[in-house]
């Protein structure tokens, strides 16, 4: 583990890794990295590298925990053995359990869940690397997830944290921040400033606390931008493989069919032969099947075929 900073924020305002104080880090979104998963989505947040699967809506397994009038969601956060400093130990921890339960909260209600009863929908995150600020970077890459599996949400899940360093509140804390600071707060929010997530660790004043929410709602809003941005961009470069026409395409071969059948008659009109009063000759003889020439058939000698013997 790192020493203590001797201090956070520099005489120019900057924090030790040459942020302003409401600054967030780049954030990078990857949309369907995963062939085999619903939805899926890789994302880093400074150098927080999370990847997020979504499968379902799907049968309920175990039954039990079916409910008849909506999908259960269920979100599983891990993290990587390597993905920190000290070595972490593999599988489930109180820690994984609570970040877990707080993000299937923070997401659940934003799902329409009553569009699938029975039905469960399932996310995993892992957490490849972490660098403070993993829950709110697989919140976000979860988020992402939802909408690459084409499940019906309210809005987009963004989230971002605030903290307290030197007295001083800054937005989206690293690690030595979180570590060493002195108050850590992460939110998530929808695009319209609903907080699905809000968790605090460490003292701040009222004033603080409504100051810091302000600041962390302006980094959801920057990472929901990236986010929407990030689907968008996937989209379109699926409708350039799939060469599906854009609606303007679509628009066009419309109008051109339109005018092409007003002009030129279609192909079986010209070929039918009309009789004298008007109506069309029945086809009778293309409509029988030709007649066999019974002397030519030979019959299958099944008695006298001694070919196997
Ligand atoms: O990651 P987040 O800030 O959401 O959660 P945290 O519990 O406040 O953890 C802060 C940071 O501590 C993590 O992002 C990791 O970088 C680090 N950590 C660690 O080094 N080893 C662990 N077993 C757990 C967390």
């Amino acid at each position: 583990m790192s020493d203590r900073p001797e201090k956070f924020i520099d005489e120019n305002g900057l924090r030790l890794d040459g942020r302003k104080l409401d600054q967030i880090r780049d954030v990078k979104i990857e949309v369907g990295v995963l062939a085999r998963a619903d939805g899926s989505c890789y994302l880093e947040f400074g150098k927080n590298k999370v990847i997020a699967a979504v499968y379902g809506p799907r049968e309920v397994h175990p039954r039990h925990q079916q409910k008849s009038t909506r999908a259960i969601v269920r979100y599983k956060y891990n993290m990587a053995s390597f993905s920190v400093e000290d070595r972490k130990r593999p599988g489930p921890d109180r820690r994984s359990t609570e970040v877990s339960k707080v993000s299937r909260e923070a997401l659940e209600d934003q799902v329409f869940t009553e569009y699938f009863p029975k039905s469960a929908i399932d996310i995993f995150v892992e957490v490849l690397q972490a660098d403070a600020g993993t829950r709110t970077a697989a919140l976000n890459a979860a988020s992402v997830a939802l909408a690459d599996a084409g499940i019906p949400m309210r809005g987009l899940v963004s989230a971002c944290a605030f903290g307290k360093v030197d007295d001083t509140l800054v937005v989206d804390l690293n690690k030595d921040e979180d570590n060493y600071g002195q108050a850590d707060v992460p939110i998530a929010m929808t695009p319209d400033g609903k907080i699905t997530l809000l968790q605090m660790d460490g003292h701040l004043t009222p004033e603080e606390l409504k100051t810091g929410l302000e600041m962390a709602q302006e980094g959801c809003r920057q990472v929901y931008e990236v986010q929407r941005q990030a689907l968008m961009d996937h989209y379109a470069k699926m409708q350039d493989e799939t060469k599906a026409p854009s609606v303007e395409e679509v628009v066009i071969a419309e109008e051109n069919e339109v005018s092409e059948d007003v002009s030129t008659p279609p192909e079986e009109m010209k070929e039918k032969v009309v009789d004298e009063s008007g109506e069309e000759e029945p086809e009778v003889e293309k409509a029988l099947p030709e007649e066999e020439d019974e002397e030519t058939v030979e019959e299958p000698d099944t008695e006298e075929d001694d070919s196997y013997e």
